[in-house]
């Protein structure tokens, strides 16, 4: 039986009397690609960042590979070996990525610390390529990259650590559409190419259309739909899923109509 990249059981967060995260649990298969959708405070980066182990659960338990991930971690090599899990991608490079470095002295800095005996000259070329970055690209800095390719330096980044899960956290919001829509296709190829699974977190739907088998739809903390992301969408069970659906811009779009509903949620 395979083995599922991530399993996360019954997670529960709690800030004072705000249930941030209230019992969620979901699976990712190897290789899959799960999102998390919901509206701003539903809960989504919480729960990213428990499964990510930059925040802690109040309960639950988050499974890599059908181990459990430890709460703590006690040293360097073990703190290094946890990052390889499961590494995270945020909206907004410009914060993880250090301004003074340039592309490829970033990622060997990355693989130095995870890979100290290889040699790393192929391996930053392949990341480069693997991300669609040209060999221009390696000594520029972040602020001399647009933002489309600054979150391939920083996707280039997550993959050197050769993760069994990779977390977006709104990774192309951000973004142009356009540069969207190229970001979203290189995550496809990369999916393929390597078999790293996806928590793919986002607020917006078309997005999880494209990148996504399975999803959950969170609300208030809670988990309120799951499924095949094509079936959920094309005929959501839950009234929240409903609203998010009505709630995406397009011609013929009542906004009146969808705050109604919303109140009477
Ligand atoms: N560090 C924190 N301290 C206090 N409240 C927090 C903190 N992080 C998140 N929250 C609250 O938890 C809820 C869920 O937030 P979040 O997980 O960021 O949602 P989302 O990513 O879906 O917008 C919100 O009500 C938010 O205000
Ligand atoms: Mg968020």
């Amino acid at each position: 039986m395979p083995v599922d990249a991530l399993q996360v059981k019954g997670l529960h967060r709690s800030y004072g009397s705000v249930r941030a995260v209230d019992d969620v649990s979901f699976t990712l298969p190897e290789g899959g690609s799960l999102g998390i959708v919901g509206e701003s405070g539903s809960g989504k980066t919480t729960t990213a960042r428990i499964v990510v182990g930059l925040e802690r659960a109040d309960e639950g338990e988050v499974l890599v590979g059908g181990l459990p991930r430890t709460g703590r971690t006690r040293g360097r090599a073990a703190r290094l070996a946890r990052a390889r899990q499961v590494q995270m991608v945020f909206q907004d490079p410009y914060l993880s990525l250090d301004p003074r470095t340039g592309v490829e002295a970033a990622l060997r800095e990355t693989l130095r610390l995870h890979f100290p005996d290889r040699d790393h000259t192929k391996r930053v070329r392949e990341l480069l390529d693997q991300v669609g970055l040209g060999t221009r690209a390696a000594d520029a800095l972040p602020r001399q990259l647009s933002g489309g390719q600054r979150q391939r330096v920083a996707i280039a980044r997550a993959l050197a650590v050769e993760p069994a899960v990779l977390v977006l956290d709104e990774a192309v919001a951000a973004l142009d559409v356009s540069v969207q829509a190229q970001i979203l296709n290189l995550l496809a190829d990369i999916r393929e190419q390597t078999g790293i699974g996806y928590l793919f977190i986002t607020h917006d739907l078309g997005v999880v259309r494209c990148v996504t088998d399975e999803i959950v739809v969170m609300r208030h903390g809670r988990i309120v739909e799951a499924g095949p992301t094509a079936e959920v969408l094309a005929a959501p069970r839950h009234a929240y899923t409903r609203l998010l659906l009505e709630s995406v811009p397009r011609p013929g779009w009542d906004p009146e109509a969808i705050a109604a509903h919303r109140r009477a949620l």
